[in-house]
Order: C-alpha cells, then structure tokens, then sequence
C-alpha cells in the first residue's frame, strides 16, 4: 500500500478509536488543532511520563519546572521572537491561497529526490545481489542531473533563507517554474514576512491593555527563571531545567495531521553548562537522546541525525533527530547549543544580572546552553505511525483475514490489559470484575463482556492493549486465566495469583528506563 494511504487510514484510525479527533468538529473543525480523546490523552500522558522520567528522575541535576504560558511581552522582544521568528508566505493570484515559500521550494526539491530514489530502486530490482548503490549514483546520467539540481538548488535555497532574502526566494520558484497545486498557474504575489506568534491583550480596554503572546516555545520561560532555580534549589553548573507545556504558532500551512499545528506541547530542556565545554555537552546530549528513542524498540534504522550546516547566529552547534514517518523522514527534536545567547539577551533587556558564581572557579559568567526540545505530538505522531500495522493473519481453513492492530510499547500503551469472561453467566463475569478490581490500582485496566471473544480481541488490537485475560470454566475449577499476547496471539495459562507481577514487569516504565 502506498504510503500516503497508510496514513490516510492511520488518521481515520486515531478518531475511529478514540486517539485523536478534529477540534470544534461539530462546527466543522478549527485548521490545524486537534482534541485528543480518551485513549490518545492516556498515550499522550505516558510520553510525557517518559519523557520527564528520563530527565528529572534519572539526572540528579536536572529539576523540573512549570511557568505560565503568558509571559512579560519584552521577553519575546528580547528573544528575537517579535523581529525574527517570521515565515515567508506567497499567495496564488488564480487560486488565492497562501504558502510557505519555504514549503513549496522544499517540496518542489522533495519531488526530485523521490525521482532519484525511484531511478535507484527500480536499479536494484533489476540487478538484485549485485547492486552496487554506490557506484550507479556515481554513474548513472539520469541521477547524476537530477542529484546536481538539487545540490545547485539546496544550495541557492538555504542562502537565500538564512538572509531572509525574500526576493531570492521568489526567484527560485519562478525559475523552478512552481505551480500553484489548487490553481495550476504561476500566477505568484511578492513574498512577505509573517509573524508566527498569536497576540491577545492583558487588562481591560479602558484601563489601557497591553499586548501580550501566547508563548511559541517553553524555553524563555526557563530562560527567565534560570537565577530563581539555580538559587532555590542551590544548583551547580552544569545543571538542567525541564519543562512540559503548551506552545502556540500560527502556522502559514498547517498540515499533516498533528505533525504541525497552531497549538501543541513540548517537552524541553535547557541544560546550563560552563562556557567553552558546550561542544562536549551537545555530543552528550545528542548520544543521550537518541537512546532515548532506541529504547522503544522501533529500529534503530528509522532514526537519523540532520546536522545543520547553516546555523542561526546564536547557535554554534545544531541537529534535529528526524524519523522516517509514513511521508519520509521528519525532524521530531531539535537539540541546539544556544551559546549565551539567551540569557545575555535578557541580562541586556531585563537590567538583571543573569549570571552564575563558579566557586570552584570563582569567578562569574553567563552560562552556555545545550537545549533539547521534542514536540509531544510529534513524538505522539510517531510512535502511532510505528505502531500501526494492518497485518493479513492465515486462518486455519486456508483462508485469509486482516486485523488492524497498534503494536505500541506496553508502557506507552493506554490500556495495559482487558480482562472478559468467556460468557456472560455461571460466575465468570464475578470473577473478571474482581480482578479488575484488583489489578485498576497499579493498571489501567478494561472489562470486556460483549460480542464474540474474537471480536473483543480485535476491538483490543486496534487500540493497543497488549494483554487481554480470558476467564473460562476452568478459571472456577484452578484459578487460572489465559493471558493472550497482542503481537503474537500467543495465550497462556496462569495462575490468577501470578497476573500482578507478569503484567507489572511488562508494562512497568521502569524496565524502560533502565534501558537507557
Ligand atoms: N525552543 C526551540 C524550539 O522551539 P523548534 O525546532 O521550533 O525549536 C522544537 O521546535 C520542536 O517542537 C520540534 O522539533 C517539533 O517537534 C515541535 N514543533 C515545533 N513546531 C510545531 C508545530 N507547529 N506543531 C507541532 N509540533 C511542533
């Protein structure tokens, strides 16, 4: 199946299942935000939980940390964000509508890769073992044109972006003659610069209200906080911040599902280091994350680092981790080392000294900072494309049937067990609630009793639970159940006794973090 179909029905999926559903969709949705819904709040709350664990509990000097999402206005001034933090939008004369410019160009350039990826696929089918990559992209003409145009035009692409040179980029889709996708024409305005951030007013009109932003990232809010931390909680350099929260942006062109919208959350960390060793501390911390992602067990070959080439004026190191999502590789963090560019801006602005006593140096600096930020639905977005499979199961007549089943990690998974009594009578279903009752304390747990129990198992599959407890007649005589596996369908029988401790080890995040 093509890939854009997969994720056509991974979308339907998400709302036919309780994970995800359009926001306001009774007034027919608001673009690009999204509710989640009784299973995805669940996932979405044991990514979290990953997340936070592996820096806050495992890191002895890493501590967490909650501000508000409206913040003084002169922080985003200070931040670059009321100048700098724009988009390059062009509007289609024929059609009127609006794109990233930045958007059209790299698709344009996505749609030559894919040739060459065709051209290399279709090579190594037809020479099978033999198939040397290497040497027939060295050498094949088709791919060697199509390979010189896109290094010509990322070239040109990423020049005029980090100057921000409007006209240039006009240029380079006139030149690659880029069509408006609704229209058909080339029929293009000017590019202009489009401020991201929403505004709303603090205080009533006639008091005289101020302009304030939702905020666009979570990191100045630890940016701001960072001498109340240090001093509270008596850290030493080097040392981290952690904060969960809502980031708000209003995307030119909002799409793919939850990949990108106007509102979501993130998870970042600013971790505050001595100046001249934040180089060792971005390997660090690239090394670190990564493992993070490995440890779902997903294949380390989905997994890639883009290091940037071209750097923003206050990074002087900068990389994204991307996975190969159903429509290719995409970044899902970013970890950049910040310099003291930060917390110099607001020294400058604020009139607060923003610095730190070494007193094994002593002497005081403004500390440099490694950040990593992860987009929780993004990293929601993920692990549900990985997860999902459609996958054809042979009968034992011969014939064959599909199940849809989300193979997500146990400790990701929002429901860990099902517990159904094989038939709505003599006792069964008594035993199933008490041990639902027992079991809802450490699990979240779900009691079945209707249809057929192999209706129930797929009901199961589609929303990832991984285990799923079948009580029978014989559960009256020895008190054991069938405990079926969701990848493998595998059962087993074990004693009722037993269940606590063989699920508690399965979905336990513990397990998980000691991978890392
Ligand atoms: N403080 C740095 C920062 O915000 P970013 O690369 O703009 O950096 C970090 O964002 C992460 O936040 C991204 O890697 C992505 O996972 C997530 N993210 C950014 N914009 C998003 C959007 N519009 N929708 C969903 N997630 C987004």
């Amino acid at each position: 199946m093509a890939q854009e179909d997969v994720f056509k029905k991974l979308v339907a999926h998400c709302k036919e299942y309780g994970y995800v559903f359009p926001s306001s969709e009774i007034y027919d949705g608001l673009s690009a935000v999204y509710d989640y819904g009784q299973y995805g709040v669940e996932l979405k709350n044991n990514i979290k939980k990953y997340w936070w664990d592996s820096m806050v509990l495992l890191n002895d000097n890493i501590v967490g940390l909650d501000s508000a999402i409206f913040m003084h206005p002169t922080i985003w001034k200070a931040s670059g964000h009321v100048d700098a933090f724009n988009d390059p939008l062009i509007d289609n004369k024929d059609s009127k509508k609006r794109y990233r410019a930045d958007i059209l160009i790299e698709e344009h350039i996505a749609k030559i890769e894919e040739k060459v990826t065709k051209e290399v696929e279709k090579a190594r089918e037809r020479f099978g073992q033999a198939f040397d990559e290497k040497k027939f992209r060295e050498t094949n003409p088709r791919v060697i044109a199509n390979q010189t145009k896109i290094d010509e035009l990322n070239e040109r692409y990423s020049k005029a972006l980090n100057a921000m040179d409007l006209p240039a980029l006009r240029q380079i889709i006139m030149d690659c003659e880029i069509v408006c996708p609704i229209s058909g024409s080339r029929n293009w305005t000017e590019v202009r610069q489009f401020n991201l951030m929403f505004s709303t007013e603090l205080g009533s009109t006639a008091d005289g209200s101020t302009t304030i932003f939702l905020r666009p990232e979570t990191a100045q809010g630890i940016f701001v906080n960072f001498l109340n931390v240090q001093k509270t909680g008596r850290m030493k350099i080097p040392f981290g911040i952690a904060q969960i929260g809502k980031a708000f942006r209003n995307e030119i062109v909002a799409r793919q599902f939850i990949f990108r919208m106007r509102e979501f959350e993130q998870m970042e960390m600013q971790f505050f280091v001595q100046p001249g060793t934040e180089l060792e501390w971005f390997k660090y911390w690239k090394e670190i994350r990564m493992k993070w992602y490995q440890a779902l067990g997903f294949g380390a070959e989905n997994y890639r680092f883009h290091d940037h080439t071209k750097l923003a004026h206050y990074a002087n190191a900068a990389t994204d981790i991307e996975y190969r999502f159903p429509f290719g590789f995409k970044e899902v963090e970013g970890i950049h080392s910040r310099t003291d560019y930060d917390l110099r801006q607001h020294q400058q602005y604020s009139g607060k000294k923003m610095q730190y006593f070494d007193p094994e140096k002593g002497e005081s600096y403004i500390p440099y900072v490694i950040e990593t930020s992860i987009g929780v639905d993004r990293m929601f977005l993920h692990i549900i494309s990985a997860a999902y499979l459609e996958e054809e199961l042979k009968k034992e007549d011969g014939s064959t049937d599909t199940r849809v089943v989300l193979r997500l990690p146990a400790y990701l998974a929002p429901v860990k067990l099902a517990v159904m009594p094989l038939v709505k009578k003599d006792g069964l279903p008594e035993i199933a609630e008490k041990i639902v009752h027992e079991l809802k304390f450490e699990f979240n747990c779900q009691y079945d009793d209707k249809d057929s129990i192999g209706r129930r198992y797929r009901r199961q599959d589609a929303i990832g639970t991984p285990y799923c407890i079948t009580i029978d007649h014989q559960t009256r005589e020895d008190q054991t159940v069938t405990i079926r596996y969701r990848d493998s369908m595998e059962q087993e029988r074990i004693k009722i006794s037993r269940l606590k401790d063989i699920i508690f080890e399965k979905v336990s995040i513990v397990s998980l973090l000691k991978k890392l």
